[in-house]
């Protein structure tokens, strides 16, 4: 569905991404980890066409990502960006419209889908009526989701989604998103630092680290069998239950 080929870029001489390629399967999930300042957040804005590459491709259903095709594929992603991005002088409401209503939606389909997604993510009612600044962080983060999911895109890009939120509300919002990607066949990527959400999501996680894919696999067999010590110093450094620390403690 994504294919991301030879892809490659630096900022101002700093080297983020090598020639990279990276293919995202239709209807799977794939999740994206690795250190602070890997790049994952800079690989999901070229594929949603906010950052372009030094060199190399993006193609979206068969479709190649170039200036002129970039606003078109993008109203066909969802994306959640890291730190919410919406708007401050906007209610919650009116973040998760504004595409819509650019589009020309009626108002009643409008109404009701954000009810049905607010409803989806377990948002009080009242915290659409406000602008992001008076609600909480855990409530940004569901509104961030609810305007990705607004037009119910084929492929949904979420970068940290669930990072403030508490973990009883992370716990069935982890357990409501996949089971909207799988029923509904999405193709989805997804950056997260947690390795418990990656292994619940991930049909594939893929490790990213010093500019390239370091390794790709189950979260089982980045665990069981390390492509080199930095993965498994990468996946000791998460303290997962079972997982041997240097210690030698279990
Ligand atoms: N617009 C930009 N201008 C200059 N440098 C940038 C820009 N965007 C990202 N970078 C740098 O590129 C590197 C990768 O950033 P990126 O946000 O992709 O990392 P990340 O893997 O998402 O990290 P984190 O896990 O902390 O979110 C970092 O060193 C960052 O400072
Ligand atoms: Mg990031």
């Amino acid at each position: 569905m994504i294919v991301v080929r030879d892809v490659s870029k630096s900022f101002g001489g700093h080297l983020v991404l090598r020639p990279t390629t990276l293919e995202f399967p239709r209807g799977r999930t794939t999740v994206l980890i690795g250190p602070s300042g890997c790049g994952k957040s800079t690989l999901l804005r070229i594929i949603v066409g906010l950052v372009s590459p030094d060199s190399g491709s993006v193609t979206i259903d068969g479709e190649t990502l170039t200036p002129a095709t970039a606003l078109a594929l993008r109203r066909r992603l969802g994306y959640v960006i890291q730190d919410g991005g919406l708007f401050p002088h906007l209610s919650g409401r009116d973040n998760v419209a504004l595409l819509a209503r650019q589009l020309g939606r009626d108002a009643g389909w409008i109404r009701s889908r954000v009810a049905e997604l607010a409803d989806l993510v377990r948002l009080p009612t009242a915290a659409l009526d406000r602008p992001p600044g008076a609600i909480s962080g855990g409530q940004r983060q569901r509104l961030g989701i609810m305007r990705a999911l607004m037009l119910d895109p084929a492929v949904v890009l979420l970068d940290e989604p669930l990072g403030a939120l508490d973990p009883l509300v992370r716990y069935d919002l982890q357990e409501d998103l996949r089971r909207i990607f799988r029923d509904l066949g999405k193709t989805v990527v997804l950056v997260t630092h947690d390795m418990g959400e990656a292994g619940f999501f991930g049909d594939d996680v893929v490790l990213l680290g010093g500019g390239a894919v370091v390794q790709r696999g189950t979260l089982d067999d980045l665990i069981t069998a390390p492509a080199d010590e930095s993965v498994r110093r990468f996946i000791m450094a998460h303290r997962l239950p079972g997982v041997a620390t240097e210690g030698g403690g279990a």
